[in-house]
């Protein structure tokens, strides 16, 4: 996701993101403050994805990446993981269609490896599905951490100058970019992280290094258009300089 130039660099402040990332957290505690299992807090999760996609479509986005789950979350209760994946298999069977249908692109992040094969038919079905759309990219990252995926990235890089292949002084920024598990994607715009937490938990670390982080107090079941029109009126009124001069004083 790294090595595309950032799609928004020179881009106006009034420009919206084109890449929005969302760390949806609060689950659970929304649940907690119903009196509500957790499984509920999650389900009602799923409605708020369907919400968001919709939203970003009518917004002209053109890439959403959502955490679905992380490479820590497996330190949970085995049933609330059960939920989760549940979860995941009837999100893509139920709304795989209408997804396609709507032009979206499902793509999927993360590690795949010791996923249950059931799941990782479904990840590939979805992909293969919708590989020609091109309205919107909806990234899941999925059993996703970002230093896995950065470590997975230098692993293959250094495959290469172990077989000879690769000159160890062409490993640079834009080299391990390539490795990384959506190297075509811009980096993200905008993160958007519910629930209050500020912080990124080991997600997309290399890929936010320019990223307009913004923290929402809402829990992600109650997240709708607004509060996402919200986020961006906030990224609207950030500057973005990557490094550089401020738009009026820069040349
Ligand atoms: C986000 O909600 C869903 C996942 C992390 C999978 P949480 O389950 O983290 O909810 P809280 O943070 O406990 O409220
Ligand atoms: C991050 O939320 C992971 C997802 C949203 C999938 P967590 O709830 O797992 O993060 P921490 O543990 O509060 O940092
Ligand atoms: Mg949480």
């Amino acid at each position: 996701m790294s090595n595309a130039a950032p799609a928004t660099e020179g881009q106006d402040r009034s420009d919206g993101p084109l890449h929005v990332a969302i760390i949806m957290d609060g689950n659970g505690r929304w649940a907690a403050a119903r009196g509500l299992p957790r499984a509920e807090g999650h389900r009602r999760g799923v409605e708020a994805l369907r919400r968001v996609v919709r939203a970003v479509s009518e917004l002209g986005i053109l890439h959403l990446t959502i955490f679905s789950f992380s490479s820590e979350n497996w330190s949970r209760p085995a049933t609330e993981i059960g939920d989760l994946f549940g979860l995941l298999r009837r999100f893509i069977r139920n709304d795989l269609a209408t997804l396609h249908r709507d032009g979206v692109r499902v793509r999927v992040i993360g590690e795949r490896a010791g996923l249950e094969p059931d799941i990782c038919a479904l990840l590939n079905e979805a992909e293969e599905l919708t590989r020609g759309n091109t309205r919107l990219n909806l990234i899941v990252a999925f059993n996703y951490g970002s230093r896995q995926e950065i470590a997975n990235a230098a692993q293959r890089l250094a495959r290469e100058v172990a077989e000879g292949r690769r000159d160890p002084s062409s490993i640079d920024a834009d080299a391990l970019g390539q490795y990384l598990d959506a190297p075509d994607i811009p980096d993200p715009d905008l993160i958007i992280r519910t629930s209050g937490e500020q912080r990124l938990s080991n997600f997309l670390m290399w890929q936010a290094a320019y990223s307009e982080l913004v923290f929402v107090p809402t829990h992600w079941p109650d997240f709708d258009k607004a509060t996402l029109e919200g986020a961006i009126a906030e990224y609207a009124r950030r500057e973005r300089r990557f490094g550089g001069l401020a738009a009026k004083t820069g040349s």
